[in-house]
């Protein structure tokens, strides 16, 4: 597949490789910003364009990897300059339709968090591909599978809600990983040896729902414990404001 790609951030970077080890032929990164480059490896053959007037019109596929904010732009950009293949963006949060002014036009988004200074293994993120026409789902689905056997095929809505999840699954729990690191430094206590804990949430949730894994105060309705917390957490009112509303969350949970 002839395929162009819009962002060399993160995604369009690691696409950008990954894409071309399993013989797609990227013909071009667009960047508006040449620097971008400078960090692309010589094996990548694909040529880096800062200039919307030189981007080919032949490509099958053209991948907008960039912000979130700057898709409906560079979709009508695309749209501008007359490219006739499938139009798809990498985003978790966007609508499909945001790309609707082209005829044929996806989703082709790798549900993984990406750092372009790590490495990909590819075969364990999982991807959502949707389309709007079955023809364009089966060619993208296809294309997905080239690098993970982890391809769903996922509704605009389905996709959206998979995001806030996400948020929840790793941005929060990272936060409160965090606030927990910050608590040790605090109390002066070594937040290693909080590694086996996390180590072991992280593995019995590989096995069981999270629901039946979780324990601790709020579950248990410890409420003299939790005040306990609650004192000590006494000069950090943002923590004890956490500390409530999620031993609420979970005490309402336990009963759902
Ligand atoms: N990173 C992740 O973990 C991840 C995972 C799954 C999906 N996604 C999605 O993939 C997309 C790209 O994310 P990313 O992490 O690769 O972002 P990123 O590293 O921040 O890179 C964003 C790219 O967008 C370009 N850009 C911003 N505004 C632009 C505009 N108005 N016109 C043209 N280019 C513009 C930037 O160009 P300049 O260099 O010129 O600023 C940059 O190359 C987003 O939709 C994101 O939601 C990200």
């Amino acid at each position: 597949m002839k395929i162009t790609i819009i962002g060399a951030g993160n995604v369009g970077y690691h696409l950008a490789l990954a894409l071309q080890q399993n013989k797609h032929q990227i013909l071009q990164i667009f960047s508006r910003n040449e620097n971008r480059f400078e960090v692309f490896p010589d094996t990548l053959a694909a040529k880096g364009v800062t200039s919307w007037a030189k981007i080919h019109l032949e490509s099958d596929l053209y991948i907008i990897a960039v912000s979130d904010q700057a898709i409906a732009e560079v979709s009508e950009k695309l749209k501008q300059i007359g490219v006739k293949g499938i139009v798809v963006h990498t985003s978790g949060a966007t609508s499909m339709e945001t790309l609707q002014q082209h005829q044929r036009y996806g989703i082709f988004y790798p549900l993984q968090s990406f750092s372009q200074s790590k490495a990909v293994d590819w075969k364990s993120v999982p991807f959502c591909i949707d389309g709007n026409e079955e023809a364009i789902k089966n060619e993208l689905y296809t294309l997905a599978q080239n690098l993970s056997p982890i391809t769903h095929l996922i509704n605009d809505q389905q996709r959206q809600a998979l995001h806030v999840a996400a948020v929840f699954v790793n941005n929060f729990t990272n936060h409160l990983l965090s606030l927990g690191e910050e608590i040790c430094r605090d109390f002066e206590v070594p937040f290693n040896i909080l590694q086996p804990l996390i180590r072991e949430t992280f593995e019995k949730v590989q096995l069981v729902s999270p629901k039946n894994a979780q324990t601790g105060p709020a579950l248990r309705g410890d409420k003299p414990t939790i005040q306990k917390h609650l004192d000590l957490l006494q000069n950090f009112p943002d923590k004890q404001v956490l500390y409530r509303l999620i031993s609420k969350s979970i005490a309402k949970g336990k009963n759902s």
